[in-house]
């Protein structure tokens, strides 16, 4: 099912997003659809995580979601340990939709904002689960507690977000060359638990880390540009400042890794 949001529904977010940013991201990931699951790497491993937690829970009738699921990375693995489940994959990115493998549940996905918060259609979901999508979009904590909000009794939240420890060498990089960092503004982790624990049991909270030992700046951006996350509310750096901080980047040798904090929570609604 194909469907464009064109009206607010009750569980939308109060103020019209702005538009433009949500364009932008969803334009990169489009270029990018194809090669997506090729590069995606981390996105991979984190589903794969999710899925298993998965496996054990009690999960009732209500609706069922993998909010920004793009290809469907994580409602794939989920499906492995659960193929009970059958989840609706959310996503603004039709490209990146249409391109997920046969296996993903090809009808089953939902051209959606998240950015106007739910669709109606998922009230009292008994699982929401998303990985690597809550840091898209404009208001995370806002968006997080409009999800919680939408769980039946009894649901489920399955997250995973990077966070915003991630990146502190690329920070630290940009601060020396002098050029604005690139990165997106990653949501802070403990502003995530505290707004899920307002309505949810949280059953798991993990940080964890994944480090990269070798990319150079360069090298780095282009993974990021290849699965289509390059997309940055400060612009892209000119040719001149790409160089510049390729230049400050910690060296290879005695380098202080890239790292990736990433926030994992299972939580129940009582
Ligand atoms: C890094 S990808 C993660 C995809 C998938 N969850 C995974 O783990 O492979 C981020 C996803 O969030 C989606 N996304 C970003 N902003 C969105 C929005 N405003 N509404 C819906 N989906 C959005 C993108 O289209 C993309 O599919």
């Amino acid at each position: 099912m194909v469907e464009t949001p064109r009206a607010k529904t009750s569980t939308a977010d109060p103020s019209p997003p702005p538009a433009a940013f949500s364009e932008r991201v969803r334009a990169c990931f489009s270029g990018a659809a194809l090669d997506y699951e090729g590069g995606a790497r981390i996105q991979r491993a984190i589903a794969w995580r999710l899925g298993h937690l998965c496996r054990p829970l009690a999960i009732g009738v209500g609706p069922r979601a993998d909010l920004g699921a793009g290809t469907g990375l994580l409602a794939r693995a989920i499906a492995l340990h659960r193929p009970d489940l059958n989840l609706l994959r959310l996503d603004n990115c039709q490209a990146l939709l249409e391109t997920a493998p046969p296996e993903a549940g090809a009808s089953n996905h939902l051209l959606w904002d998240l950015n106007w918060g739910l669709p109606a259609q998922l009230g009292g979901a008994s699982l929401l689960a998303s990985s690597f999508a809550l840091q898209w979009l404009e208001h995370p904590q806002l968006q997080l507690d409009q999800w919680a909000s939408q769980l039946a009794r009894g649901g489920w939240l399955v997250l995973a977000v990077p966070c915003s420890a991630s990146f502190q060498q690329w920070r630290q990089a940009a601060e020396r060359a002098g050029v604005p960092y690139t990165g997106l503004a990653l949501p802070a982790a403990s502003g995530l638990v505290e707004v899920a624990e307002r309505q949810l049991q949280v059953v798991r909270c993990q940080r964890l880390r994944f480090s990269r030992r070798r990319p150079q700046a360069l090298a780095f951006l282009r993974e990021l540009k290849a699965i289509g996350a390059q997309a940055s509310p400060k612009g892209q750096l000119s040719p001149a400042e790409l160089r510049r901080l390729q230049a400050h980047w910690p060296p290879r040798v005695g380098e202080c890794p890239l790292e990736w904090e990433v926030l994992l929570l299972l939580a129940r609604k009582p």
